[in-house]
């Protein structure tokens, strides 16, 4: 059903904006599910765009970024609550969308435990759309209820929690410590009678039962709480004072007989074709349970495998999520918008006929570039059959709100005649600049640069964002109301606006939504901001090509703004010089295919780079070398200090900032933090999978061969000409129990 460019035809630079854009996304998405209870999209589509971004990660794993999707759960807590933190993190689930997805699941977690053909049993029980809650019970006393926050912390909301009568005050021969883990929600008939209750009194009504549950739990006021119907099924525990049981299936039999409710449709199965057998007996159930689930969770029951499995970054190894399938809607697509983005992309933006779909009003969707909408792949290829999508087409939308949902296809018998193939601009909307396709890039973009008002305000945007500057009370919405009033054009704007402004400070705090504090709040945070880290500075720039994990990467390397401005604009005629041998290439490609002979590569690009100032390409070679950083960003890099206009805004910007050099990089206290480990000969107490996992999560290194950067060699029965060779080379060898030793686990 995706649309999106297949990703084996992804280059890195459009790996790195694709990374970036659903990086953006989900941020937004999981802020308005978990912080405003108020989802934008479908959680079957935050999931296709969280798979998206993990695949892509795997095809390019040096362009993850910092902030990567996959290293984070939910959303940081909102204020209001006291925060608590959480003695285990609250993780979330790995998710399987199909039959090969769950037979994967098990293969894998066969191969990590180098089980073979062994028995291995797993629990599968409906996944519930609720939002999850932990409750820690100390001697069988309910002491704290947290949210999940964002995996690390949550909030507090143990007053709540106590007015929720399916979770019990006290329980009897309790161990010393049990926290319970499990899911809030409401039922369909409390939830429609909530929200008719809410109608009557004209007060806010709730899109769908899980966000009324969310609202209604993380209520400040308890006997708001206390008012609503919510419910609560126990699945999982936290830290423990002695374990509960020995396999999943017991242990929750366990919470039941202390008073909790678990769920009656939780099955042992024995085998993948059972969970899948189960998983289409509960969707069969769905519709009559009386509350929402999404999905089917499997987990390993024996619980000593799961202490083996661990967890990923934020998901456990010996879990997953079967979700049921996307839901879908059709509509009219009313018209075709193009909207300019920070880099001057020129997005196609699908107006629709606002459309319900599971409680969500999807009114807009992207088209994403001017080969989609012809029905075209980034190839030439076909895609949705060669359809091409018109104004006045019915066409299917994915469920979602206004975090870009996406139309997957179109009706051609719904057409109206009048439907004309859409010509995409070759102007910009904007600033009427041409809008040019270069070779291989799927997007047209506007050639106005700075004079363009819409990339202006999208370069500001940026420039505020959370990972750039992310100065409070600035945020996108004021930056488009100073730039209408002509306050700011360019990022340096912002650390004057207290000289030019402070003294008309009444013409803020006559604005709507200002007041003199406002102002005056929003003055110190810009101040706060000047002094800014370097990586920050750098991402902020909103080079093409540049996200997050470049400009750390940049920073890392050169330590100071001045080193990196020095070689960037050494590395200039290089730059110059790859570009032309770019060119050269494509040329020499077509002339020898024309001739039929064997393109000479090698020597046409060397070509290019004769009579080149041995400076420049030692610039050149310093930009290139660092890991991560490739011709493309070192290209966009010597081409954005070249252009004057944009060299000038720069200078002025870095003029006002105290420019925070980057800090080496911090040492982890495990004894092999920062250490190359290599794996060889049979490992007896655990796969080569789980090291090399274990080894990671200590901050090592593994690497698959032994070279004179080798620390460590960890050598089992049968080792050969890798412990050969670190013998020669001197580097410290250890059997698996000196390993298990050294990391502390013996
Ligand atoms: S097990 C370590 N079981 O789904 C993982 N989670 O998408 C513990 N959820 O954060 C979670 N029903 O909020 C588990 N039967 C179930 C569940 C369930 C709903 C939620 C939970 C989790 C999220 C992950």
């Amino acid at each position: 059903m995706t649309q999106d460019t297949e990703i084996s035809t992804l280059s890195a630079e459009q790996a790195r904006d694709e990374l970036e854009r659903l990086a953006r996304l989900l941020a937004s998405a999981n802020t308005a599910y978990h912080t405003d209870d108020a989802p934008e999209i479908s959680d079957a589509e935050y999931d296709r765009l969280k798979r998206r971004n993990a695949a892509i990660e795997d095809a390019f794993p040096n362009l993850k970024r910092a902030d990567s999707p996959s290293d984070q759960v939910g959303a940081k807590p909102a204020d209001g609550f006291a925060k608590v933190t959480h003695a285990l993190r609250m993780l979330s689930l790995g998710n399987a969308f199909d039959d090969a997805d769950v037979l994967a699941f098990d293969a894998s977690i066969r191969k990590y435990l180098g089980l073979g053909q062994d028995a291995l049993s797993y629990t599968a029980e409906p996944k519930i759309d609720g939002l999850s809650l932990s409750l820690r019970y100390e001697k069988g006393r309910l002491v704290q209820a947290a949210t999940r926050g964002d995996g690390a912390v949550g909030e507090n909301v143990t007053a709540n929690a106590r007015n929720i009568a399916d979770i019990p005050a006290s329980i009897d021969d309790a161990p010393e410590l049990l926290e319970v883990r499990g899911e809030v929600y409401m039922s369909h008939p409390d939830f429609e009678a909530l929200n008719a209750r809410q109608s009557e009194m004209d007060a806010k009504t709730f899109a769908n039962p899980r966000n009324a549950a969310a609202g209604s739990l993380r209520q400040l006021d308890a006997r708001i709480t206390a008012a609503r119907p919510l419910r609560f099924f126990a699945y999982a525990w936290g830290a423990v004072s002695e374990p509960l049981a020995e396999t999943q299936m017991a242990a929750i039999e366990c919470l039941g007989t202390m008073g909790f409710t678990v769920n009656p449709l939780t099955r042992l199965c024995r085998d993948p074709g059972d969970m899948i057998a189960h998983y289409h007996e509960i969707e069969m159930q769905r519709a009559t349970l009386g509350y929402d689930i999404d999905g089917v969770v499997y987990k390993v029951d024996d619980l000593a495998f799961q202490a083996r499995l661990g967890f990923r970054s934020t998901t456990p190894r010996w879990a997953i999520a079967h979700k049921f399938p996307a839901e879908l809607a059709w509509t009219r697509l009313e018209a075709i918008d193009i909207q300019v983005g920070r880099t001057g992309a020129l997005s196609p933006v699908a107006r629709l006929t606002p459309v319900t779909v599971g409680g969500v009003v999807v009114s807009n969707a992207t088209l994403h570039n001017e080969d989609y909408i012809a029905g075209r792949d980034a190839r030439g290829g076909e895609i949705r059959g060669g359809k091409d999508i018109r104004a006045g087409d019915w066409v299917q939308v994915y469920r979602a709100g206004d975090v870009i949902p996406k139309v997957a296809d179109v009706d051609l018998s719904k057409r109206p005649e009048s439907a004309a193939r859409y010509a995409f601009p070759d102007t910009c909307p904007e600033c009427g600049s041409a809008a040019i396709r270069e070779e291989g890039d799927a997007v047209r973009r506007c050639t106005g640069g700075l004079i363009c008002p819409a990339q202006a305000v999208e370069k500001l945007k940026h420039f505020v964002s959370r990972a750039a500057f992310d100065i409070e009370g600035l945020g996108a919405k004021q930056v488009e109301q100073f730039h209408t009033d002509g306050w700011i054009s360019e990022p340096a704007d912002i650390f004057t606006l207290r000289d030019r402004y402070g003294e008309g400070l009444q013409q803020l705090k006559n604005r709507e939504g200002w007041g003199e504090k406002s102002a005056e709040n929003l003055f110190e945070a810009i101040e706060d901001k000047r002094r800014i880290p370097l990586k920050r500075l750098i991402f902020a720039l909103g080079i093409r090509h540049v996200g997050e994990v470049a400009a750390a990467d940049l920073a890392r390397h050169f330590g100071t703004w001045d080193a990196l401005g020095q070689t960037i604009d050494a590395a200039a005629g290089a730059a110059a010089c790859h570009l032309r041998a770019d060119q050269a290439e494509a040329e020499e490609r077509r002339a020898a295919e024309a001739e039929g002979r064997r393109a000479r590569i090698k020597s046409t690009r060397d070509a290019a780079w004769q009579d080149l100032d041995p400076a420049a390409h030692a610039a050149w070679s310093d930009l290139i070398g660092i890991d991560g950083i490739g011709a493309t960003v070192a290209v966009a890099l010597v081409t954005t200090f070249q252009q004057e206009a944009e060299r000038a805004s720069i200078n002025r910007l870095t003029d006002r900032l105290d420019i925070q050099p980057e800090d080496q990089p911090q040492t982890a206290d495990s004894a092999v933090a920062g250490k190359t480990v290599v794996f060889t000969g049979t490992l007896e107490k655990m796969t080569r999978a789980e090291a090399k996992a274990r080894a990671e999560a200590l901050g090592a290194k593994v690497s698959g061969s032994v070279s004179a950067k080798t620390d460590l060699l960890v050598a089992g029965p049968g080792a050969g000409s890798k412990a050969k060779k670190a013998q020669e080379l001197g580097i410290e060898m250890l059997d698996e129990d000196g390993w298990l030793d050294l990391i502390g686990e013996a």
